[in-house]
């Protein structure tokens, strides 16, 4: 018995010098740890040994299938790292940090036309600059003339932090502190992603995007207000966009407007872009309130400005024929490479 035992592990161990791939390791595990493997079949052989060496053979059998099991183990993890090794030295190099120009990923509908919004207001001489999502309460209303019993507050509920602090409900929650970052006079856009506790349809959503922008410097006009608005909305429309303004209003500019553009689509006609009343309802805006200019720091006898708000989501939605907003935020590609 004992001699098969070392017959069985010399012969292992030729067959596992002679083994070279992971095929033959597997060959080699069924021949000698297999249900009829030789190693395995040793053990029911026990029973015929004299009493007196049952012990000693029984520890070489199991010495035997430990060191069979181990040196297996051992020459597997040895191949497949050298064939990991093998296929990253082959494998086809990538340089991460080269521009990509075959990749499948491409831009979201939003952040496009935001970069060209941006671009636009650039070349205009504005800065821009990232608002916070979690804002103080303090920006987000009482600092834009929204104090505590203003009725304006029911209409923007969001969401509250255990900290008092809040999801911004406007992009008009980074004016204080833009206006205190730049003094006067300033042009700054500042796009962002805002929050409301709404109920959610197809062109309602409570995460949503707003593009805000303020201009303040001394004798700043509504006239000023309307050739950037206009000249924005050109650019992006790729045509002249006609503009008119209607009263609005909004705690924090005075006078406020909803400015409507003329549909781009059907030139005022009608169409099912702007149901056919001929106009699009896009930005509220407005001459910035003394009150905000100066909680901002700035006096209002020496500055004036004006602000927008545009609706983000609603131009990308005009701009791209999207009627579901909640396709925005989806990461549908189905839907989002179409447009
Ligand atoms: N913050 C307003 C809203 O979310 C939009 C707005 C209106 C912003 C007028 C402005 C503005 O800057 O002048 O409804």
């Amino acid at each position: 018995m004992k001699d098969k035992i070392n017959e069985i592990l010399n012969a292992f161990n030729a067959s596992m010098t002679g083994a070279s791939t992971l095929d033959d390791l597997e060959k080699i595990r069924v021949n000698y740890l297999g249900k009829k493997g030789l190693v395995t079949g040793l053990m029911p052989l026990l029973k015929d040994v004299p009493f007196d060496q049952k012990r000693e053979v029984g520890i070489m059998i199991n010495s035997l299938k430990s060191e069979v099991e181990g040196r297996l183990t051992k020459e597997k993890e040895s191949m497949e790292q050298k064939q990991m090794e093998q296929s990253i030295k082959s494998a086809k190099k990538i340089d991460i940090t080269r521009p990509c120009d075959t990749c499948v990923g491409s831009l979201h509908p939003r952040t496009k036309f935001q970069k060209e919004i941006e671009d636009v207001f650039i070349s205009m001489g504005f800065n821009v600059e990232d608002g916070r999502e979690i804002e103080t309460e303090y920006n987000n209303f009482d600092a834009v003339n929204v104090p505590q019993t203003h009725p304006a507050r029911d209409t923007q509920d969001t969401f509250w932090l255990d900290n008092g602090e809040l999801l911004k409900t406007q992009t008009s929650a980074s004016q204080n502190r833009i206006l205190r970052k730049y003094g006067g006079p300033l042009k700054v856009i500042f796009p962002g992603r805002c929050f409301r506790n709404e109920a959610v349809d197809h062109s309602h959503e409570n995460t949503f995007f707003q593009i805000e922008g303020m201009m303040v410097g001394e004798n700043i006009s509504v006239a000023n207000l309307l050739y950037f608005m206009k000249k924005m909305l050109s650019e992006i429309f790729k045509t002249e966009i006609e503009v008119r303004n209607r009263p609005g209003f909004f705690p924090f500019t005075e006078p406020s407007f909803e400015m409507d553009i003329k549909c781009p689509y059907c030139g005022g006609k009608g169409c099912a872009v702007c149901k056919k009343g001929g106009w699009i309802e896009l930005c509220p805006c407005g001459m910035i309130h003394p009150n905000v200019l100066r909680e901002g720091g700035l006096d209002p006898e020496k500055y004036s400005g004006f602000a927008f708000g545009l609706g983000f989501d609603r131009l990308v939605m005009i701009k791209t024929g999207l009627d579901e907003i909640r396709n925005l935020n989806s990461g549908n590609l189905k839907v989002l490479k179409q447009l």
